[in-house]
C-alpha cells in the first residue's frame, strides 16, 4: 500500500502523480464550465397543464439557464403515437414567448435553439422508457457530456402514478452520480388513508429526496416571499408576529370560475380537497411556522413547517362553514348523467376557523377561504394587527405615516382583485418594510384605487420587478433542488391528518346554497364567534332537500314538570343548556356570598360540553375566583389523554376561565406512573381532599348525566362499589372503554346541597322513560339512588330525551 503522508516517494512516481493531477486539474476546469447535461421529460406533454403552464416554464428555465453551467435536452412524453403527439405538442410550443424586456431577435434565436433541443415521444410500454434512457445514455456519449440528472415530470392523472413511477424507477435511473427528481401534481391522496398509500407506492420506488410535489401557490411570488419578507424584516417583526399584537389573520382565495367542465374531479373532492388542504393551509404554515434562523436552508424550513403542523388545534363541525353555488347539482347531473332528483352534497364554497396552539398564536383566529363562482377573483393574506388606539382628531387629519387610528395590517396579495398584480403591503403606521430590491419595487401610486377597502397610499406597497408564472419559479427550484418550495410525505400527511376528520364530520353536512357572482350578496358573509365560525345571516330556505328548518328554542317555552317526584325543566338543547349555565351561576353566587366558596363536582363525557363552552362563553359574572372545580368521575387514562374528563374541562372551560390553580382539582388517576392501582390509593387521597377543603364533604352543586344503562358518574348497574357504604371515592369497571375508572360514591352525591341531572338526545329516551317508573334500585340502575339526602335534585332534560 501506498500512502504518500508515511512514505518517500520514488522519483517515476512522482513524475506519474504530477501527470495525473494536471489531466485531473484540466478534467476538473472543463467540469466548472459545464457540469453536466440535464434530461427533462414531461409526462403528459399536450395535456392542459402542460400546454397552459408547464411548456412557458421550461422554457423560462432554458432561457434563466443556457449559456450556465449546463445543457439540456426536453422530452415532451405521452400515450399518444408520436406524430399526433408531435403535433399536438408543437402546438403547445409555438405559443411560448420571452419576457417584455427581451429583444424580439434575441427571444427568436433562443426559442428556435428551444425547440430543437425538444422532442416527442410515446411512452406507453416498459419498453418504451428503456429505449427513453438508452437514448438518453446515447446522446450524452455521443455529444461527450456529463450526465448531471433527469427530471420527469408528472402530468398526468394520479391513477397512473404507480405504473410510471416502476417504469423509471426499473429502467430510466441516470448512472451513478447523476440525480434523478421526480415532480409529482396534486392530488396527493383524497384522505389520510389513501395519501398514506399513494405515499408508500412512490416510496418503494424513490428516495424521498428524488420527489417533489408541487403546490403551485408556494410558487406564487408573494406567498414565495412571506419566509424572506418575515426574515428580511425581523427587527420589525419580531415583536409584532404574535398573539399580543395578532388581532386575527386571514387567508383568501376567491374565484369567480365554477368547476363546470371539471365536475368528476370536482365531484369527488370539493372545495376543502382541493384548495384549502393544500394551498391555503401551506400558506397558513408559511405565516405561523417559527422562522428558521437560516430561511435559506431546505432541512430547517421544513422541519419548522412540520413542527407547526403540530400546533394546529384539531377541527371540528363548529370550525367550518359550507356552500354550494346553486347551478352545481344541474351541472353534476348534466356532467356525470345523473337522474333528476339527483343533489350533490360537494361544497364548492368553504370558511374554516383554525387555531394554532402554541405560546405565539394562542387565540389568535386563522380564517381560510375559498369559493367558486363568487363575486370577484382575489388572493391574499392578511395579518391585520390590534389596535388600541382611540382617537380624538377628524380624520380628514390622519396621516398615514404615523397615524395609531388607521388599521394596522401587512397584506401578501397573491393576485387579481383590484390591484390585479402580486403585492406585499404594509401599512404604513406599522413600518418601512425591506425587500430585496433587485426583484420587488415600489408600486406607483394609482390615485382611486383601494385594497381591502384602504386606500393604496395607506400602505408601503411592493411589487415583483418581473411577474412570474408559479410554474416557472418552481421549475427553477426543482432544477436547483430547493426542495423548501415542495411537499415531503411528511408534511403531506400532517396536512391530511389534520383536515380528514373535518372532511368526515362534513361528509353528510347539506352546504348553504349560493346564486352565484354577484348575486350571492352577504349569503357567505362570515362570522367569528368565540371558537367557531358561522354564517352571520340567518339560513334562508334551503332549495335541496336538507334537514328542513328546525324548530328554534323560542318557539318554544322551557318546560317545568315533576320527574321522579323532583323538579325537571326540559326545552330545546340551547335553552336547557343556557338554563343550567344560568342556574349553576345563580348557586355559585349564593354560595360565594354566604361561604365565601363554591364547591362545583362536574361530570365528563360528551353532554356537559355544550354547558361548559356556555358557562366560558356567556358568563361573565360567575365568581370563578371563589369556585373550587371536583370531578365527579374519571377515566384511568393520563390527564393529557384526549379521553380525560379532566381535558375535556381543559379545552371547553378550563382554558377560557381564571381559576386559580389550587381551586382546580382532578382526579388522582395516574400516580406512580400507573394508573388507578388500588395499592396508590388515588381514591383515598381525593376523597381525603375533598373532606379536607369541603365542608361536610357536601358539594354545592354536583352536575350528573344519565346513560343509557343507567347509570351515573362511573357507577354501572351492579357496581360491587360506590353504591353504598362508607367510601366517598371508589375504583369502578365500566363496560366501556377505558373500563377503568375513579368516580364520587353515591353517599358522597346525595350529601350535596344540590345535584342537577343532565340528559339529552333522543338516545337516551328509553332510559329516561325506564327510569321514570322504577323505584329506588341503584343495583339495576345506579341513577335510580340519587335522592340528596338534604339537598335538592334537579333533572335538565332536553325535547328529545324527554318526550322522543
Ligand atoms: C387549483 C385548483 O389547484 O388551483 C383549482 O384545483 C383552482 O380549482 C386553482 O381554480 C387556482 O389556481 P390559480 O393559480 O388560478 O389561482
Amino acid at each position: 500500500m501506498l500512502n504518500p503522508y508515511t512514505e518517500p516517494l520514488h522519483p517515476g512516481l512522482w513524475k506519474m502523480l504530477t501527470v495525473a493531477m494536471c489531466v485531473a486539474l484540466v478534467g476538473c476546469l472543463q467540469a466548472q464550465e459545464l457540469r453536466g447535461h440535464v434530461s427533462i421529460v414531461l409526462l403528459g406533454a399536450t395535456g392542459d397543464l402542460a400546454k397552459k403552464y408547464l411548456w412557458q416554464g421550461l422554457f423560462q428555465l432554458y432561457l434563466d439557464e443556457v449559456g450556465k453551467d449546463h445543457s439540456f435536452s426536453f422530452h415532451g412524453a405521452a400515450l399518444t403515437a408520436p406524430e399526433q403527439g408531435w403535433k399536438l405538442m408543437a402546438k403547445a410550443l409555438e405559443s411560448l414567448s420571452c419576457p417584455s424586456d427581451m429583444a424580439p431577435s434575441h427571444c427568436a434565436e433562443l426559442k428556435d435553439q428551444f425547440l430543437r433541443l425538444s422532442q416527442y415521444r410515446q411512452l406507453k410500454t416498459a419498453e418504451d422508457y428503456r429505449t427513453l434512457s438508452k437514448d438518453i445514455e446515447a446522446q450524452v456519449k455521443q455529444e461527450d457530456l456529463r450526465e448531471a440528472g433527469r427530471i420527469f415530470y408528472f402530468s398526468v392523472p394520479p391513477f397512473a402514478y404507480v405504473d410510471i413511477a416502476r417504469n423509471i424507477n426499473s429502467s430510466c435511473r441516470p448512472g451513478p452520480g447523476a440525480w434523478l427528481r421526480v415532480v409529482f401534481e396534486k392530488p396527493f391522496g383524497h384522505d389520510h388513508l389513501s395519501a398514506q398509500q399513494l405515499a408508500t407506492e412512490l416510496g418503494s420506488f424513490f428516495q424521498e429526496e428524488e420527489m417533489y410535489r408541487v403546490d403551485h401557490y408556494l410558487g406564487k411570488q408573494a406567498v414565495a416571499q412571506i419566509l424572506p419578507f418575515r426574515d428580511q424584516n425581523r427587527k420589525a417583526l419580531d415583536g409584532l408576529w404574535n398573539r399580543h399584537h395578532v388581532e386575527r389573520v386571514e387567508i383568501i382565495m376567491k374565484e369567480t370560475v365554477d368547476a363546470e367542465g371539471r365536475i368528476s374531479f370536482y365531484e369527488e373532492y370539493g372545495v376543502i380537497r382541493d384548495v384549502l388542504q393544500n394551498h391555503l393551509t401551506e400558506i397558513l404554515m408559511l405565516v405561523a411556522m417559527e422562522l428558521p434562523l437560516n430561511v435559506s436552508s431546505s432541512a430547517a424550513v421544513l422541519q419548522h413547517k412540520l413542527e407547526a403542523f403540530r400546533g394546529l388545534r384539531g377541527l371540528n363541525k363548529g370550525s367550518a362553514v359550507v356552500g354550494q353555488y346553486q347551478a352545481y347539482s344541474a351541472q353534476a347531473r348534466r356532467e356525470l348523467q345523473k337522474p333528476e332528483g339527483f343533489h350533490s352534497l360537494t361544497p364548492t364554497f368553504a370558511g374554516v376557523l383554525v387555531h394554532v396552539d402554541s405560546l405565539r398564536w394562542e387565540g389568535v383566529p386563522f380564517t381560510l377561504m375559498s369559493g367558486k363562482a363568487l363575486d370577484e377573483r382575489v388572493g391574499y393574506v392578511r395579518v391585520l394587527f390590534k389596535n388600541q388606539a382611540f382617537c380624538i382628531q377628524h380624520e380628514r387629519h390622519w396621516a398615514p405615516e404615523q397615524s395609531p387610528c388607521l388599521p394596522r395590517q401587512i397584506i401578501f396579495h397573491i393576485g387579481h382583485g383590484e390591484l390585479s398584480h402580486p403585492a406585499i403591503l404594509v401599512s404604513r403606521n406599522l413600518f418601512r418594510p425591506s425587500l430585496p430590491a433587485h426583484s420587488w419595487a415600489e408600486v406607483q401610486e394609482r390615485p382611486g384605487l383601494r385594497v381591502l377597502g384602504r386606500p393604496l397610499s395607506d400602505f408601503y406597497a411592493y411589487s415583483p420587478l418581473r411577474e412570474r408564472d408559479a410554474y416557472s419559479i418552481l421549475l427553477s427550484h426543482i432544477f436547483h433542488g430547493r426542495k423548501e418550495s415542495f411537499i415531503t410525505t411528511e408534511n403531506l400527511l400532517a396536512s391530511w391528518d389534520f383536515w380528514t376528520p373535518l372532511l368526515d364530520s362534513l361528509a353528510h353536512e347539506v352546504p348553504r346554497l349560493y346564486p352565484g357572482g354577484a348575486d350571492t350578496g352577504c349569503l357567505l358573509d362570515l362570522e367569528l364567534n368565540g371558537g367557531h365560525l358561522s354564517f352571520s345571516q340567518q339560513q334562508p330556505e334551503q332549495l335541496v332537500p336538507g334537514p328542513g328548518s328546525a324548530p328554534k328554542p323560542s318557539d318554544f317555552q322551557v318546560l317545568r314538570a315533576r320527574y321522579r317526584e323532583s323538579p325537571l325543566i326540559s326545552a330545546w338543547p340551547e335553552e336547557l343548556i343556557s338554563r343550567l349555565a344560568s342556574d349553576i351561576e345563580a348557586s355559585a353566587l349564593q354560595a360565594v356570598q354566604h361561604f365565601g366558596k363554591f364547591h362545583l363536582a362536574l361530570s365528563g363525557g360528551s353532554s356537559p360540553i355544550a354547558l361548559f363552552q356556555q358557562l366560558a362563553m356567556g358568563h361573565y359574572s360567575f365568581p370563578w375566583a371563589h369556585t373550587h372545580l371536583w370531578l365527579v368521575d374519571e377515566r384511568c387514562v393520563p390527564l393529557s389523554d384526549p379521553d380525560s374528563n379532566f381535558q375535556g374541562l381543559q379545552a371547553h372551560l378550563l382554558q377560557h376561565i381564571r381559576l386559580p390553580y389550587y381551586n382546580i382539582h382532578p382526579m388522582p388517576v395516574h400516580l406512580h406512573q400507573r394508573l388507578c392501582a388500588e395499592e396508590d390509593q388515588g381514591a383515598q387521597t381525593y376523597a381525603g381532599e375533598i373532606s379536607a377543603l369541603v365542608a361536610n364533604s357536601s358539594f354545592d352543586l354536583v352536575l350528573l348525566g344519565m346513560g343509557t344503562d343507567g347509570h351515573t358518574a362511573s357507577l354501572f348497574p351492579q357496581s360491587p362499589t360506590g353504591l353504598d357504604g362508607e367510601q366517598l371515592v371508589v375504583l369502578t369497571q365500566s363496560p366501556f372503554r377505558p373500563h377503568q375508572r375513579m368516580s364520587l360514591s353515591l353517599p358522597l352525591i346525595n350529601r350535596a346541597k344540590k345535584v342537577a341531572v343532565l340528559v339529552m338526545g333522543r338516545t337516551k329516551r328509553d332510559i329516561t322513560m325506564l327510569v321514570s317508573r322504577v323505584g329506588q334500585e341503584p343495583r339495576k340502575w345506579p341513577i335510580s339512588g340519587v335522592l340528596p339526602s338534604s339537598g335538592q335534585l334537579v333533572w335538565y332534560m332536553d325535547y328529545e330525551a324527554f318526550l322522543g
